[in-house]
């Protein structure tokens, strides 16, 4: 008779079937950065999320340095907006020089850094905007250009978040031109226009002042498009694809993972943050236990990095478990 139960009657041997570990070294944690000194300002949505201007960060990055994560995904929130998002490859921006501070102090950190201009625009898209709309090939160039900045100022991997198409390509050609063809871009290919980024939006100043984003962010109900949406950034040169948000599109992890074979990325969202750490302070679940599920579930689904805000406890947790 089959008794599942067999194998579940002890820790040790529960541990020696376990299917699915998640490890430290495939964690990410994201960080945002901004201009500016002595700042270090709780994100309100996103409790035990702080805005940091370099100055300040020493602290959070020690921590991450010694956690056992691989690195850091950052986020710079600049002092000046324009329409041409100039302070998103201006050589001494906020993204830049905190990239050459941290390559610098903290070297065992691999920085990812998150290309996209909607921090840096006045009206907060992530393109170039004219008569209300976002344009998509104005805003290929300026991309580029900014990837070969954040690049020239020590980032290890190169994150492009924006979804306008045709992007991979242009970014890979601007770094191959410019001297880094060793510089790996790792794509946010699955990107749904979702509800779970509003904490992110007031962390980063970054909410459109108009419209929303869902005429170049993904429509939520769409799993085969996301797909289609993959296999073009590998065409075009990704070296690693994401899905965003994560917990909501598991399907989409493993059906990218069963269809293709480069490492998979999926980004445990701000919202996804938010509503765990709420529950969690109302009493109502127990965060180390959510939080471990939730990774290991994403793990499971097939992903292989994990960007997530909890990155820095879960690392905690982990070696605990250890
Ligand atoms: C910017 C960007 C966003 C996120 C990552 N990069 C927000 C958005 O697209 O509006 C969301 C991250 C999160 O919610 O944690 N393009
Ligand atoms: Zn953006």
């Amino acid at each position: 008779m089959t008794r599942f139960r067999r194998l579940r009657g002890s820790a040790r041997l529960r541990e020696m079937v376990r299917e699915t570990r998640v490890s430290k070294s495939e964690l990410i944690y994201p960080i945002f950065i901004e201009e500016g000194e002595g700042i270090k300002k709780p994100v309100d949505s996103m409790p035990g999320v702080y805005r940091y201007s370099i100055d300040t960060a020493d602290e959070m990055l020690s921590e991450a340095a010694k956690s056992g994560i691989s690195g850091v995904l950052i986020f710079g929130i600049p002092a000046h907006k324009d329409e041409q998002a100039s302070s998103a490859y201006d050589e001494n921006g906020v993204t830049q020089t905190a990239i050459r501070y941290i390559k610098k102090n903290y070297p065992e950190l691999l920085v990812i850094a998150d290309v996209c201009l909607c921090e840096y625009t006045s009206h907060g898209h992530c393109g170039v905007v004219s008569d209300g709309k976002i344009l998509n090939d104005e805003t290929l160039p300026l991309l580029a250009k900014m990837s070969v900045s954040l690049a020239k100022a020590g980032a290890d991997i190169i994150a492009p978040s924006d979804m306008m198409d045709g992007r991979v390509a242009a970014i890979r050609e601007a770094l191959d031109e410019n001297g880094f063809p060793d510089i790996p871009i790792m794509a946010y290919s699955a990107k749904f226009a979702s509800g779970y980024y509003s904490p992110f939006r007031d962390a980063a100043e970054s909410a459109p002042c108009f419209g929303d984003r869902k005429t170049y962010q993904m429509d939520p109900a769409n799993g085969r498009e996301a797909l289609r949406e993959i296999e073009e950034d590998i065409f075009e040169g990704a070296d690693i694809v994401m899905v965003k948000p994560a917990l909501a599109y598991l399907d989409i992890v493993r059906a990218a993972r069963d269809r293709f074979d480069l490492p998979i990325a999926a980004y445990n969202v701000s919202g996804e943050y938010s509503m765990v750490k709420a529950a969690a302070q109302n009493g109502w679940i127990d965060e180390k236990r959510i939080v471990m599920e939730n990774l290991t579930a994403i793990k499971r689904a097939g992903a292989d990095i994990i960007i997530t805000y909890h990155a820095l406890e879960a690392a905690k947790w982990l070696e605990e478990q250890e």
